[in-house]
């Protein structure tokens, strides 16, 4: 036995492959499963006990060096071609990763909030027809509160139009869901302003609607100071001032506390200390009859936001016109949010 295994060493280290294949063919021949190195350990199975510790060392110095030429070669053959044009001491230059827009992180986060108390998320269509976003809110046709929200018709047909606001989805979610309701609509909405540092033609805002049997003004109040806690922080305030929606009676509109520490907030706060942070009240009864909904078995509150405003405040953002821009410079800040 000693004998082949001498004469097997000579062939395999005289041999050399031309290619990979030729080493595979060698690989599979000495180390396969059915290969020359399985039969010398089977051979080696019968051996007399005294002769096994000998040739058994070896066979394992004759595997060694089939597996040695193997790996040799395999590295020669999968050798990388060195471009010599490449500068391989130049730094690394990371892979640019994206990130959120601020709309969307400031979204995210209401969304998660009123999760948190059980609202769910619904959304309705950007092209609306008159009576989502207006009639059935208690907006018949020449109101003249349509007038605080221009609107983008199409000129040949003035019952389709982009909706002025998430409202629109309120009437939808009524019609087809029964009480008890707590539903978040975020969106994109359309109104035709002109565009400067605070107003847009495009922007989104976030409606919230609760309606259940005995759903109280105390209710609405609670909500939005824990949102105003959850968003803006622990310490945050807020204040109920009345004031007008066709859709909601009695009306508020519900400023958040922002402090009068330096010439900034002055300006901000038109030197109240106090800033505007959405509308809201009860529910119309009149909405609820037009969407289908028992206005003396049920009552519900509405709320409605800027999602625009809210990012502005919590990132100090001074001018609207930054979200819709897409410099990189500004929407970079947010990668680590
Ligand atoms: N839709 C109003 C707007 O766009 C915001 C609003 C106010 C929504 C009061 C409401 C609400 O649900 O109750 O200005």
């Amino acid at each position: 036995m000693i004998k082949t295994i001498n004469s097997l060493k000579k062939t395999i280290n005289s041999f050399s492959p031309k290619n990979k294949e030729d080493l595979e063919v060698f690989r599979i021949k000495y180390l396969g499963k059915k290969g020359v190195l399985n039969d010398l350990f089977l051979e080696f199975k019968n051996l007399p006990n005294e002769e096994k510790k000998t040739i058994g060392a070896v066979i394992n110095d004759l595997k060694k060096a089939i597996q040695q030429k193997v790996v040799d070669y395999s590295d020669r053959f999968n050798e990388v071609v060195i471009d010599s044009t490449v500068d391989f001491s130049k730094p690394v230059r990371l892979n640019n990763l994206g990130s959120r827009h601020p709309i969307s992180i400031v979204k995210n986060q209401i969304v998660e909030i009123f999760n948190n108390v059980g609202f769910n998320v619904s959304d309705g269509p950007e092209i609306e027809d008159d009576w989502h976003n207006f009639s059935a809110l208690n907006l018949p046709e020449e109101h003249p509160a349509r007038d605080m929200q221009d609107t983008f018709f199409i000129q040949t047909n003035p019952d389709v139009l982009l909706r002025t606001h998430t409202s629109s989805v309120q009437v939808r979610y009524m019609e087809n869901n029964k009480p008890p309701i707590r539903t978040l609509s975020p969106g994109r909405v359309y109104r035709n302003e002109s565009i400067s540092a605070r107003a847009h033609c495009i922007f989104h805002q976030v409606e919230g609607l609760y309606v259940d049997e005995n759903v109280s003004f105390i209710d609405l109040k609670e909500t939005l100071l824990y949102f105003a806690k959850e968003m803006f922080g622990k310490k945050s305030k807020i204040r109920l001032r009345p004031s007008y929606f066709p859709f909601t009676e009695p009306s508020a509109e519900v400023d958040i506390y922002w402090g009068l520490n330096n010439e900034d907030d002055y300006r901000i706060t038109k030197g109240t200390g106090w800033l505007e942070i959405l509308g809201c009240g009860m529910v119309d009864p009149n909405v609820l009859t037009n969407c289908g909904i028992d206005p003396k078995k049920y009552s519900g509150y509405a709320f409605g936001m800027g999602i625009e405003r809210i990012a502005m405040l919590k990132y100090n953002i001074t001018d609207l016109r930054m979200f819709y821009e897409n410099d990189i410079r500004f929407l970079k800040q947010f990668s680590s949010i």
